[in-house]
């Protein structure tokens, strides 16, 4: 007796022969719906079925196709996002569900290369999907487990003396850079993308405009710069999908080289720009405004975005956000609501910025929660050494700006105004001077001693 050979089609396919799964979809007659509204950014497309995430493509008329997202599901429209222009399409056009959801080119041969904000090469070299690895992989992932994820208990050098010492940041740790505009969070993040020593970059510009964009790539990060990095890249001109989306297909590239066992460094500039694209999706397809404007869908999308990445099984993604605080307003919905999901938070403050203190890091209103997990007893403190010598300076500040302070009450004070330069020079780093962490632990040991604050 000969036992039957069953391969296993495609997953998802009904059919468990690929044989038969193959005819049955050349057979089957196609679908074809049509644009039944335009409203805002919505396309309701008649006609076809899907669920929610998959693409639809919408035939222009000219040969070409407009894809487009669905974002709900009503009862007789597929409710679409597009990604392109809303511009030029009309009731009537045909439509086809394309049964799958949004991809993104995998794998190492990514390295070295700028992508738009869905994953297609923009940088002129050719193909993104040439390579023994390369692949494409479903947009959408789950985050690991909690249970599968290792502790975050190694450091990962920034190249930024403030940072790796005051606020050291843990592999596959996720930290917040709020501030202002203009205060300085893109040029502390491309000192981070120069400086840091994890083996890939990976780096979402989302929102921005085209000039920062080409400033970063040809100033900022360089040659040898991109050569570790992946750029993935939606300016502000974009559709709010591309925008939100970009977020997505970054950290789904960083999440697959943490898959490989890498350490990654995921950073995006910036995340208000995310939840902004989400504001308008969600207000657009008809969702109540909740704080501030922001829908409720946007806070759940910053769960569900921030909680991919962090520590798996294998490696590690460690995601550098900037969060945009409006007016300086630290209370702002966006920024609180990242504050509470992030692992810590860098915070730049504009007095610091106005005094060409850079990079202008608050380090008594910043705050690590693994730092205490990844560094050794020496190091605390001889971070929580600096810390009481500048929380006593702020403390006497008012005293000592109207010349009212006594030397000799606090010989903490007396120290933080005697090296007040030495200080200063420990905490500011020109932009194109990218430090090691061995060296930075040094020189804050090396400056704690002459302030004669530690042996
Ligand atoms: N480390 C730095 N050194 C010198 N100037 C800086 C530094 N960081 C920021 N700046 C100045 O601040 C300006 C705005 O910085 P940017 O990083 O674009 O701010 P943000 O991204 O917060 O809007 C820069 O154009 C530059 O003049
Ligand atoms: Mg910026």
């Amino acid at each position: 007796m000969t036992t039957p050979v069953i391969l296993d089609s495609a997953p998802g396919s009904r059919f468990r022969s690929p044989l038969i799964a193959r005819a049955a979809a050349a057979g089957a007659p196609e679908l074809v719906g049509s644009v039944s509204s335009i409203v805002g950014l919505s396309v309701d497309v008649a006609g076809l079925q899907g669920a929610v995430g998959d693409l639809v493509a919408i035939d222009t008329g000219d040969g070409g196709t407009t894809e487009a997202e669905v974002v709900a599901v009503t009862g007789d429209a597929l409710r679409c996002m597009p990604l392109g222009p809303v511009h030029g399409l009309h009731v009537g056009m045909a439509a086809r569900a394309t049964g799958r959801p949004l991809t993104v080119p995998a794998g190492p041969q990514l390295l070295g290369r700028v992508l738009d904000g869905l994953g297609r090469p923009m940088d002129g070299k050719g193909s993104v999907l040439d390579g023994p690895d390369a692949r494409r992989v479903p947009v959408d992932a789950t985050a690991p487990s909690a249970l599968d994820r290792a502790r975050v208990d190694t450091p990962l050098g920034m190249g930024v003396r403030a940072l790796d010492t005051m606020t050291t940041v843990g592999r596959g740790q996720r930290i917040g850079l709020f501030a202002g505009s203009g205060v300085g969070k893109s040029s502390l993040l491309s000192m981070v993308a120069r400086g840091t020593e994890a083996e890939v970059s990976v780096i979402a510009l989302i929102g921005e405009r085209g000039r920062e964009v080409r400033e970063f790539l040809e100033d900022d990060l360089g040659p040898e710069g991109l050569a570790r990095s992946v750029v993935v890249i939606a300016t502000s001109d974009q559709p709010a999908m591309v925008r939100l989306r970009a977020a997505f297909v970054a950290t789904r590239i960083a999440e697959d080289f943490r898959s490989q066992g890498r350490d990654v460094v995921l950073m995006m500039d910036s995340l208000t720009r995310v939840a902004m694209a989400q504001r308008e999706i969600g207000l657009s397809v008809g969702e109540p405004p909740a704080t501030r404007g922001y829908p409720p869908s946007t806070f759940s999308m910053l769960a569900q975005l921030l909680e991919r990445t962090g520590t798996d099984a294998t490696g590690s993604v460690t995601g550098i956000y900037t969060v945009l605080v409006d007016g300086d307003d630290h209370n702002e919905p966006i920024a609180d609501a990242t504050r509470s999901i992030l692992d810590g938070h860098v915070v730049l403050t504009r007095d610091l910025a106005v005094a060409g203190h850079y990079p202008a890091i608050d380090v008594l209103g910043s705050i690590s929660r693994v730092a205490s997990r990844v560094t050794t007893a020496e190091q605390r403190a001889l971070a929580l050494a600096l810390r009481q010598v500048l929380a006593a300076r702020r403390r006497a500040q008012d005293l000592l700006d109207v010349g009212a302070y006594a030397a000799g009450t606090n010989p903490l004070v007396d120290a933080a105004v005697a090296h007040a330069a030495a200080i200063d020079g420990f905490l500011q780093q020109p932009v194109d001077q990218p430090v090691g962490a061995d060296e930075a632990w040094a020189r804050l040991a090396a400056l704690l001693t002459q302030m004669g604050v530690r042996a």
